[in-house]
C-alpha cells in the first residue's frame, strides 16, 4: 500500500516537472523581436519522435504524428505570450516558452523650451517629450549639445505596452549657448532585429543677456581742445540689441545711437548714455574736459605763513553763500598800532587804515574763492581766510525709470534719480522716497567745488501694494556749521504701475439666490490685480458663461480662475439655487399605520419648505406614527421664502386585520343546531376563511365583514377545532373556535338500561355454552341436542335494535 502511494507521489511529480535535458523541444526562431502588427511563423520541433502529441499552449488540436508544429503568430497583442507543449508519455509532459519582445519606435519626439525664456546666468529647462514607445524599459533618451552627448537618460517602467515619457535637461546658459544646437534623441534598444536609428528632435535657444559696454568701462574721461569735434562710444553688446539714451548734463537727447558726435566743444561737459534691453541696462558717464594748450601747468599756490594768532575777527567767520548772491564780510582788528588792513581777493579787494573794513561783492560768481583779510603790523604781515561755502541747488532733480515698463510684481526694477548742476557735491545727501518713507539714502565722496551731475539708482522689487506708491528722489544740500543750512530739491513723484498677479481679497465660500436670478457673476468677491483680471468660470471643467442665470438642476461647486497678464489664481464657490416649493407627489397616498408621516409627500423646494398638513381647513399637526384615525383628505402647505405651494392628498392608513372577538370554545348539544361567527376589521379590505373539518351540515354565511358557520344538528364529527383567519395585504390574523359536542344528561338514561345488560347477558350465556360443550368433546361424551338448541343459538343478540345506538363517541 505505501509502495503505491510513493509511486504515484513519484509520478506526479515527474508530471510537474520536465527535466530540463528530457525536453525535446526547440523553437525556431527561440525568441522573437518584431515590431507592433508584424507577424511571425515558429517552428517547434521535438527531438523524440514517439509521443503522445503536441500542440500550441491555448490549441486545442493535438498533434500525434508530426515531430514539428508550426503557428503565425500576429503581433497585436503587447502582453502575448506562446508556449510549445508536448506529451511524451502519461508521465512526462513538456513546454516551450518563447520569448516575446513587441516594440514600437516613439511614435514621436519633441525637444520644447520648459523655461519662458533663456536669460543668461539662469538655469535654462528643456523638455523632450518621447511619445507612445515600447517597451519604455529598453529606451534611452540621449542629450546632445552641438553632437557632444551631456546627458542619458533611461526609463525602469517595465510595462509592456507603449507610454510616453519626458526628459528634462536643466543647463546653465550663458550667450555662448545662443544657436547652440540642443537634441534629444530618443534610441529604442532591442537588438539587431529591432530599430536602429534613432528618433530626434532640435532646439536652438536665443539667448538674451543684459548690455554690456565693449570697453567694460562705465567712467571716461575725454581731454579735448576747445572747438575740437568728438564721437563719444558707447558701444554696448546685449541680447536683444540695447536701446541707447544719451543725457548731456542733465538734459535728453533725442538719439537712439551707440556713437554720439559732438560739433565744437567749448565747456567742460558731462554726457550720459544709458544701455538697456529687457534684461538689464547699463549706464556709462563721460566727462569731456576743455583744456587749453597754450595753458602752462599751473603752479600751486605757495603756502603764505599765517599767524596762528594773528589779531583778526572775522563777521561772519564762516558764510554759505548761494553762486550769483551778493557777500560781504566784515574784517576788524583789535590791534591799534597796524599799518594797513586790507583785503586781497578777485574781486572787491581793497585796503584801509581803519581797523573795521568789509568785503563786498555784488555777485558771487566764482565756485573757489579765497578772500584774504590781511593785517600789516610792522615788520611782519597775517591774514585769515574766512570759510565761505558757494553753492547751487540743482537745475534739475529728476527720477526715471530703467529697462521695461511697467514694474512686475518680483521683478527687480531700476530707478534713477538724474541731479544736475549742484555744488558742493560733498554736501549732498540724496533720499529715496517711497510714498513718506525714506527707503534709501546716499551720500558722495567727490570734493569738486563746482556744480555736477550726479545719479543715484533704487533697485525695487516691487511687491503688489507697491501699485501707485509715488517714489520721490530728495536733494538735500547740509551747509553751514553742523549742516545748520539745508537747502532741499524734491522731484516730481515716479508713480509705480506694478503688475501683480490677481489676489483674492474677499470671497464668499456659499452663495445662494433664487432661481433665474442668479448668475456667477453676482457672486461676491473682490479680486485685486493689474492690470484688472478678467474672470472665467467653470463648472465640472466645463467653461460657463457668468451672465447666463442659472436653474434648479445647476447648483453646485463652481471653480472661479481670475487671470491676467502676471498670472492667474482660482477659487471655488459652492452654488445653490434656490426655488420655491412644489409638490410632485400623488394624490392619493397609502400608508401604514405606524409609518413616518415626514417621509409622506415630500415637496421640493431650496431652502427646504416647511410643510403643513389641514384637515377640513384646521390645522392638523402631524403625530408621531401615523395612525388609522389619520385617513382622509387633507391640505399640504409648503412654503419657503420663495414661494408657497398647496396639494390636496387623499391619505389612506393602511393596517393588519384585528379580530372584534377572541379565541373561543363552544359546547353543542348532540343534535342541536349552533351558531359562531369571526368578524375582524383592516385597511384595505380583509378577507375572511375558515378552516375547519367539513361536513354536510355544516354551513357558512357572510354578513359583511363577519362570516359564519352554523351547525345544523351537531354530530360527533363537527367537533374539533374551527381557525379562522383574517387577512389583508398588510398582514394576516388568526383565532380559533373549539367545538366540543356532549350529550345532554337527561337523555343517556333512557337508553343505557334498555341494551346493556341485554348484551351483557346473552355474552355470558354464550360463552357458558361453549364452555360446556368444550368439556363433553374432550370427555368423549358426547350428547345429541334437538334443533331447538340450534334454534335458541339464533337468538338475536340485538334485540332492540335503534339508528341512534351506532357507536356514540364524545
Ligand atoms: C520545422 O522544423 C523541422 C526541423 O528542423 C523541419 O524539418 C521542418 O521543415 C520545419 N517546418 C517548417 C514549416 O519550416
Ligand atoms: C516517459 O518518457 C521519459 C522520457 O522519454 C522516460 O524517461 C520515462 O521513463 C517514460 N516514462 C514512462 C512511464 O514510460
Ligand atoms: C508604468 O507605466 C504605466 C503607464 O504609464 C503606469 O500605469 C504604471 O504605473 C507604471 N509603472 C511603474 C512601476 O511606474
Ligand atoms: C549651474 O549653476 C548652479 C548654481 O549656480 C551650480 O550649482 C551648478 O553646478 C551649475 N551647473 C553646471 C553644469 O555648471
Ligand atoms: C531590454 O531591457 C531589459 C531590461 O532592462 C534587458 O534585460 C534587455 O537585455 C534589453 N534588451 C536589449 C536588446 O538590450
Ligand atoms: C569741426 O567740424 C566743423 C564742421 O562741422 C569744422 O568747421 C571744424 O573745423 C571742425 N573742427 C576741428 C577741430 O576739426
Ligand atoms: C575743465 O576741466 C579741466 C580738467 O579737469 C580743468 O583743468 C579746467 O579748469 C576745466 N575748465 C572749466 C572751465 O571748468
Ligand atoms: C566714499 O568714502 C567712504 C569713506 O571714505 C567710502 O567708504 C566709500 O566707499 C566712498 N564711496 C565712493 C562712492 O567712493
Ligand atoms: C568750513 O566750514 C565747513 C562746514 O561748516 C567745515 O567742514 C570746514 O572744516 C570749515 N573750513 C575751515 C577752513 O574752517
Ligand atoms: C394655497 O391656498 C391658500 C388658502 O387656501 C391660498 O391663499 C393660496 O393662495 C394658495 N396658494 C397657491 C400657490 O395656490
Ligand atoms: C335546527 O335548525 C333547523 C333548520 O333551521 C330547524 O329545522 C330545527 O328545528 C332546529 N333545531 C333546533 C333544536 O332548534
Ligand atoms: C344560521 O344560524 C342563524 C342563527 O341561528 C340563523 O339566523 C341562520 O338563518 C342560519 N343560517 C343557515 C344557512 O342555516
Amino acid at each position: 500500500m505505501l509502495g503505491i502511494l510513493l509511486l504515484t507521489f513519484l509520478l506526479c511529480d515527474a508530471d510537474s516537472t520536465c527535466p530540463t535535458e528530457l525536453n525535446p523541444l526547440s523553437l525556431e526562431p527561440p525568441e522573437i523581436i518584431e515590431e507592433y502588427g508584424a507577424s511571425v511563423f515558429v517552428n517547434c520541433t521535438s527531438t523524440e519522435e514517439f509521443h503522445d502529441g503536441m500542440k500550441w499552449k491555448g490549441d486545442s488540436d493535438m498533434e500525434e504524428d508530426e515531430i514539428f508544429i508550426c503557428k503565425e503568430l500576429f503581433m497585436k497583442d503587447w502582453n502575448m505570450e506562446a508556449q510549445c507543449q508536448i506529451i511524451l508519455n502519461k508521465s512526462h509532459t513538456c513546454s516551450k516558452d518563447l520569448k516575446i519582445t513587441i516594440y514600437k519606435n516613439p511614435e514621436d519626439v519633441q525637444v520644447f523650451p520648459a523655461s519662458s525664456s533663456a536669460v543668461e546666468g539662469t538655469q535654462y529647462v528643456l523638455q523632450c517629450d518621447i511619445i507612445n514607445v515600447a517597451p519604455v524599459q529598453n529606451l534611452t533618451v540621449r542629450w546632445y549639445k552641438d553632437d557632444n552627448i551631456i546627458k542619458t537618460d533611461s526609463f525602469t517602467n517595465t510595462t509592456k505596452t507603449p507610454v510616453s515619457e519626458s526628459s528634462v535637461l536643466t543647463v546653465n546658459i550663458s550667450r555662448g549657448d545662443s544657436g547652440a544646437q540642443f537634441r534629444c534623441e530618443a534610441q529604442l534598444d532591442v537588438g539587431p532585429n529591432g530599430p536602429q536609428t534613432p528618433v530626434s528632435s532640435n532646439y536652438s535657444p536665443t539667448v538674451s543677456y543684459a548690455p554690456e559696454f565693449k570697453d567694460k568701462t562705465d567712467i571716461v574721461d575725454i581731454y579735448v581742445e576747445e572747438g575740437d569735434n568728438v564721437t563719444l562710444n558707447c558701444e554696448a553688446d546685449g541680447n536683444p540689441s540695447p536701446r541707447f539714451r544719451w543725457t548731456n548734463d542733465g538734459v535728453d537727447i533725442s538719439e537712439n545711437t551707440n556713437n554720439l558726435y559732438i560739433n565744437q566743444v567749448n565747456t567742460n561737459t558731462t554726457y550720459t548714455c544709458t544701455a538697456s534691453n529687457h534684461v538689464g541696462n547699463m549706464i556709462k558717464q563721460i566727462h569731456v574736459h576743455v583744456v587749453k594748450t597754450t595753458m602752462a601747468t599751473t603752479t600751486p599756490k605757495p603756502s603764505d605763513p599765517k599767524m596762528v594768532d594773528c589779531p583778526l575777527t572775522m563777521m561772519p567767520a564762516e558764510i554759505v553763500v548761494k553762486f550769483g548772491d551778493p557777500v560781504s564780510i566784515n574784517c576788524s582788528t583789535s590791534a591799534t598800532d597796524f599799518e594797513l588792513l586790507g583785503w586781497e581777493a578777485t574781486i572787491g579787494g581793497k585796503t584801509s587804515e581803519m581797523s573795521s573794513l568789509t568785503w563786498e561783492v555784488d555777485k558771487l560768481e566764482a565756485w573757489h574763492t579765497e578772500p584774504k583779510c590781511f593785517i600789516t603790523i610792522d615788520p611782519s604781515q597775517c591774514y585769515v581766510i574766512p570759510n565761505i561755502t558757494v553753492y547751487k541747488t540743482p537745475d534739475k532733480v529728476s527720477v526715471s525709470a530703467l529697462g521695461y515698463r511697467p514694474m512686475v510684481e518680483g521683478t527687480e526694477h531700476q530707478l534713477t534719480c538724474e541731479i544736475i548742476n549742484v555744488a558742493p557735491v560733498r554736501y549732498l545727501t540724496v533720499k529715496w522716497y517711497q510714498d513718506n518713507e525714506v527707503v534709501q539714502t546716499q551720500t558722495f565722496n567727490d570734493t569738486s567745488l563746482t556744480p555736477v551731475n550726479e545719479y543715484s539708482t533704487l533697485n525695487v522689487t516691487p511687491k503688489s501694494n507697491y501699485n501707485g506708491a509715488h517714489y520721490k528722489c530728495v536733494t538735500e544740500l547740509h551747509l553751514g556749521p553742523n549742516g545748520s543750512e539745508t537747502f532741499s530739491t524734491e522731484s516730481a513723484p515716479y508713480i509705480a504701475d506694478v503688475h501683480y498677479k490677481p489676489h483674492i481679497q474677499s470671497w464668499t465660500r456659499n452663495y445662494a439666490n433664487v432661481e433665474h436670478n442668479i448668475s456667477m457673476d453676482m457672486v461676491p468677491c473682490h479680486v485685486d490685480g493689474n492690470p484688472q483680471p478678467t474672470v472665467q468660470w467653470y463648472n465640472k471643467g466645463n467653461l460657463i458663461n457668468g451672465f447666463e442665470p442659472l436653474t434648479r438642476t445647476q447648483s453646485g461647486e463652481y471653480t472661479a480662475v481670475f487671470e491676467n497678464s502676471v498670472g492667474n489664481i482660482s477659487t471655488i464657490v459652492d452654488i445653490t439655487v434656490e426655488y420655491s416649493p412644489s409638490f410632485t407627489c400623488d394624490d392619493r397616498y397609502d400608508v401604514e399605520e405606524n409609518g413616518k408621516p415626514q417621509t409622506t409627500c415630500e415637496p421640493e423646494g431650496i431652502p427646504a419648505p416647511i410643510v403643513t398638513w389641514f384637515k377640513d381647513g384646521q390645522e392638523e399637526p402631524l403625530p408621531q406614527h401615523w395612525t388609522r384615525k389619520y385617513s382622509g383628505e387633507y391640505l399640504l402647505r409648503a412654503t419657503n421664502k420663495h414661494g408657497q405651494a398647496n396639494h390636496t392628498l387623499d391619505l389612506n392608513v393602511l393596517y393588519a386585520p384585528e379580530f372584534t372577538l377572541g379565541n373561543d370554545s363552544m359546547v353543542v348539544t348532540l343534535g342541536e343546531n349552533v351558531t359562531f361567527n369571526c368578524s375582524a376589521k383592516g385597511n384595505p379590505e380583509i378577507t375572511i376563511v375558515w378552516k375547519y373539518k367539513s361536513a354536510e351540515n355544516v354551513k357558512e354565511t357572510t354578513r359583511g365583514s363577519t362570516k359564519v358557520v352554523n351547525i345544523t344538528g351537531a354530530t360527533s364529527t363537527n367537533a374539533g377545532v374551527y381557525l379562522c383567519s383574517a387577512k389583508n395585504k398588510i398582514g394576516t390574523v388568526t383565532r380559533s373556535v373549539t367545538v366540543t359536542v356532549t350529550l345532554t344528561v337527561n337523555e343517556l338514561p333512557l337508553y343505557l338500561p334498555l341494551w346493556v345488560p341485554i348484551v351483557l347477558g346473552i355474552i355470558i350465556i354464550s360463552l357458558i355454552i361453549l364452555y360446556f360443550m368444550a368439556r363433553k368433546k374432550k370427555h368423549g361424551q358426547y350428547a345429541f341436542v334437538p334443533d331447538k338448541e340450534n334454534e335458541r343459538s339464533e337468538i338475536p343478540m340485538n334485540p332492540v335494535s335503534n339508528g341512534k345506538t351506532n357507536g356514540i363517541k364524545v
